[in-house]
């Protein structure tokens, strides 16, 4: 059955002394616990040789925020799949709405990011999810299904069954605005449907699909207490180590 994720996404905050502060802040809170979720932590490129190092990978996954959509060569100043599993990541967050939007990273981008990531042995977070113009022309459900479609079903069921999902509703990132329960609830499940439609009802029941946007300790869990909500990637409560185990102790 699938497991239950809890995942932060630092974005472009912390210098590698903060990172690494951190890291080792939260390695220390669950050296004598066991969640009852998988936690990841995505940091950016180059804390990630550094944080690996420091603490205990099979408690705390460690994230890329990107990479490459090219194997290698003359592509300045990027980061290949290939790199960031060297480092001993094994996650890589693809997809992101910042990514997307301010980098112009087009579904047909992603597909080949994807596939680089799988190829690596890299656990994709693909992220999908719709604007507030877009919800509000009750566009949503064929947006979400539009970018999983065009990124991800031209995988197999095999490798298809290698990625966690996480829905993040792009007015409700970095904003204070989440989604209510019921909103969560009713997209993840449209999202499981979609994909047991395409891959059969056991890929679905197997992939996690996550929430995020404005996810923080207060409303974890909630939503996480949704049948179809299966953890969450966190941005902003994931930069102090107590608001982010607040929110893996919601399982
Ligand atoms: P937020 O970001 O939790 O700060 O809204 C979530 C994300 O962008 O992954």
């Amino acid at each position: 059955m699938r497991k239950n994720i809890v995942a932060g996404n630092w974005k472009m905050n912390k210098t590698l002394q903060e990172g690494l502060a951190l890291a080792t802040e939260l390695n220390a809170a669950l050296a004598n616990v066991t969640p009852n979720c998988d936690v990841v932590i995505g940091t950016p490129f180059i804390h990630l040789a550094s944080i690996t190092a420091a603490i205990d990978t099979n408690k705390i996954g460690v994230a890329a925020e990107n990479c490459a959509d090219k194997k290698s060569g003359a592509y300045t100043g990027e980061v290949s799949a290939e790199m960031v599993a060297s480092t001993g990541a094994k996650y890589v967050i693809l997809g992101h709405s910042e990514r997307r939007a301010y980098y112009g990273e087009t579904s047909a981008i992603l597909k080949d990011k994807v596939a680089l990531a799988l190829e690596n042995g890299l656990t994709p977070i693909f992220c999908i999810g719709e604007v507030l113009e877009e919800r509000e022309a009750g566009k949503h459900f064929d947006v979400v299904k539009t970018q999983i479609e065009e990124a991800l079903f031209n995988l197999s069921a095999e490798d298809f069954g290698k990625i966690i999902l996480a829905y993040e509703p792009v007015w409700a990132i970095g904003t204070g605005k989440t989604a209510t329960p019921e909103q969560a609830q009713e997209m993840h499940a449209f999202i499981r449907k979609t994909i047991a439609d395409k891959y059969g009802k056991e890929v679905a029941d197997n992939t996690s699909i996550l929430y995020g946007g404005s996810c923080n300790a207060g409303n974890a869990k909630e939503l996480f207490s949704n049948p179809d909500v299966d953890g969450g990637l966190i941005g902003g409560a994931s930069l102090k180590a107590d608001s982010f185990m607040t929110i893996i102790n919601a399982f």
